[in-house]
């Protein structure tokens, strides 16, 4: 799953009633709000060398919208869309009520509780847009793998947004307003919802777990790995020059067999990760921080870290260095025709090539992991995050322009 932090509220804080009304809309005629606490007032800037949320502690709530282009809008109506859309993003990441429309209030009463949102471009949108020159090589399409049962309908899409926040009215607002200002210009695609731990839900910050009750996140690569922005971020001076400062998307919508997951003994479901389920610890020994070491052995001989255990088939050193940073939020969307529940891990990872991360990780886990026995690979897709946006400008621009 994702970074590190749940449990303590993300982003820069404003303090106590530090954040503006300012801007026009219904909340401008209100008093100035004094949130309860921290969590509400806190704000992480929209504008910067990179998009928000990808570095930033995962918050608690999570929607993923695609969207396809209308037909013949082409690149001036998909520029004034990015224009409009990161004008809202930034408003909103402030507590500001966003331009260009009538508030709904759904989140008028909260503070900007650390609201991020994302935005990447699908291969599709390219040639819709006349930029059939400037597709990166990096958005080839993934290649099909062993057993994956995807669904195009929930798949793919020209432009993607990921909107997070620590309040669901506050996420909700602003996948909302974002979905309402590109009305005649793109057509939702797909929907979905995730969450994660809400801040302040454990005694002090630790990694989030995930629907199989495991410690997730915790060998994901960190902002003080001296590698970390090569293999998040594209250089600047990389190809094509407008990705400089982004990242390239994979999103899978994966479902778990959960009924089965619960009927295996906790041996087998520790053996089935490498790690300890309560504690997170590598099975090869030490704490939930101790590297793990492939090469251990028990007393019999046999590998402490079995051979197709999850975190031996997708760590680096498996994968000739392959990485990535998994920000990945639970959905649960009630149960299945047979009564299963429809629940799983809506994965999202970043990298700065998607052909030396996700693409030969993935292949491996495929391939011959004992997690992949429990899981279903239901929708997929890749999307170009281009670098953040300049202080008066929008995400897209260096591409648009
Ligand atoms: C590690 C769970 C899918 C890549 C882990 C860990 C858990 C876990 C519990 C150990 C803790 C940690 O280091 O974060 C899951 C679940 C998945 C899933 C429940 C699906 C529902 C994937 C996929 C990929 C992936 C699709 C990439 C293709 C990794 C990597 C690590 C990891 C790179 C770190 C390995 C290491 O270096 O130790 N995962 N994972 N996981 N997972 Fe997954």
């Amino acid at each position: 799953l994702g970074a590190a932090g749940a449990g303590g509220a993300a982003g820069l804080a404003l303090g106590a009633g530090g954040y503006a009304l300012a801007g026009p809309g219904p909340k401008q005629s209100t008093a100035a709000v004094t949130p309860a606490t921290a969590l509400g007032s806190s704000a992480v800037p929209f504008h910067g060398a990179h998009q928000a949320g990808i570095v930033e502690p995962m918050q608690s709530t999570l929607h993923a919208t695609a969207f396809d282009l209308s037909p013949g809008i082409g690149r001036p109506g998909l520029t004034a869309l990015m224009k409009r859309w990161s004008a809202a993003a930034a408003a909103m990441a402030e507590g500001r009520t966003p331009p260009g429309l009538t508030d709904d209030q759904v989140a008028l009463d909260a503070g900007p509780s650390s609201l991020t949102v994302t935005f990447g471009f699908g291969a599709s949108v390219f040639a819709k847009a006349g930029l059939a020159a400037q597709l990166p090589g990096e958005l080839a399409a993934l290649p099909p793998f062993p057993e994956d049962r995807i669904d195009r309908a929930r798949s793919d899409g020209d432009l993607w947004l990921q909107v997070c926040a620590d309040d669901p009215l506050v996420a909700f607002h602003a996948m909302r307003t974002l979905q309402r200002l590109a009305a005649g210009q793109a057509a939702p695609r797909w929907q979905m919802t995730g969450f994660s731990r809400a801040p302040g839900a454990t005694a002090r910050p630790v990694t989030g777990r995930n629907l199989m009750g495991q410690i997730d996140g915790t060998n994901n690569p960190k902002p003080s790995d001296a590698d970390f922005a090569s293999r998040v971020f594209v250089p600047s001076g990389g190809r094509p020059a407008w990705m400089a400062g982004g990242s390239y998307a994979v999103f899978r919508r994966i479902r778990m067999l959960l009924d089965d997951w619960d009927q295996q003994s906790l041996t087998v479901q520790e053996r089935t990760v490498g790690r300890r389920k309560a504690s997170g610890a590598p099975l090869s020994g030490g704490t939930e921080a101790t590297p793990v070491d492939l090469a251990r052995q028990n007393a019999d001989g046999s590998l402490a870290v079995p051979g197709d255990a999850h975190v031996r088939v997708a760590a680096p050193a498996s994968n000739q260095g392959a990485a990535m940073l998994r920000r990945g939020y639970s959905y649960h969307d009630g149960l299945r025709p047979d009564g299963a529940p429809d629940a799983g891990l809506l994965f999202i990872c970043f990298q700065s090539d998607p052909g030396t991360g996700f693409v030969p990780v993935q292949r491996k886990l495929a391939r011959g992991d004992a997690l992949s026995r429990f899981l279903v690979h239901e929708s997929s897709g890749l999307y170009a995050i281009p670098g953040g946006a300049p202080a008066d400008g929008y995400v897209g621009q260096a591409l648009l322009e």
